[in-house]
């Protein structure tokens, strides 16, 4: 959250009010979220959670910190608006990615190793419809 505080504050000092007054408006911000599960992965799905599922033995605490992370993000997307596109639309699949993406938490939760890889392949499946729906 420390980030996100730091971006609004800069976002004030630089731009002024109007502009905050807009990223207020779609807060949680879709962009956002999608930069911070995917771009700093060069657009793949999270790279750490990879390494994390196929380092044996395997690092529970460490996987359960990644997928929680993915999982608070996933939550939120549904809670923002998309650049294009009706809003049912929105609200399924973004609704969907939040379900997968507690499912990957949970099963992380519950160390079960396959359900996590199901959920991965789930959530690696889901990127293109809805950007053909609504990404810009
Ligand atoms: C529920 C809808 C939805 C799903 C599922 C989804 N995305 Fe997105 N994604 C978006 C939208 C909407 C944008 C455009 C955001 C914007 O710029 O306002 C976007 C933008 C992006 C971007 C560009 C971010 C930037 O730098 O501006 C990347 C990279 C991305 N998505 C990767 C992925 C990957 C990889 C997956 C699947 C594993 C995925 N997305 C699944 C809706 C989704």
């Amino acid at each position: 959250m420390k980030s996100w505080i730091v971006v609004v504050a800069a976002a004030l000092v630089s731009v002024g009010a109007v502009s905050v007054g807009a990223y207020f408006d779609n807060a949680p911000d879709t962009e956002a979220i999608m930069k911070a599960l995917f771009k700093k992965n060069s657009g793949k799905f999270n790279t750490a959670l990879k390494k994390e599922i196929e380092t044996s033995p395997t690092d529970w605490e460490a996987l359960q910190k990644t997928t929680g992370e993915i999982a608070k993000l996933g939550g939120d997307l549904e809670k923002g608006k998309p650049g294009k596109g009706d809003e049912a639309s929105w609200k399924k699949l973004a609704g969907k990615f939040g379900a997968d993406t507690k499912a990957l938490h949970d099963a992380a939760e519950a160390k079960d190793l396959a359900k996590i890889k199901a959920s991965q392949k789930a959530i690696g499946g889901s990127c293109k419809a809805c950007h053909n729906a609504h990404r810009e």
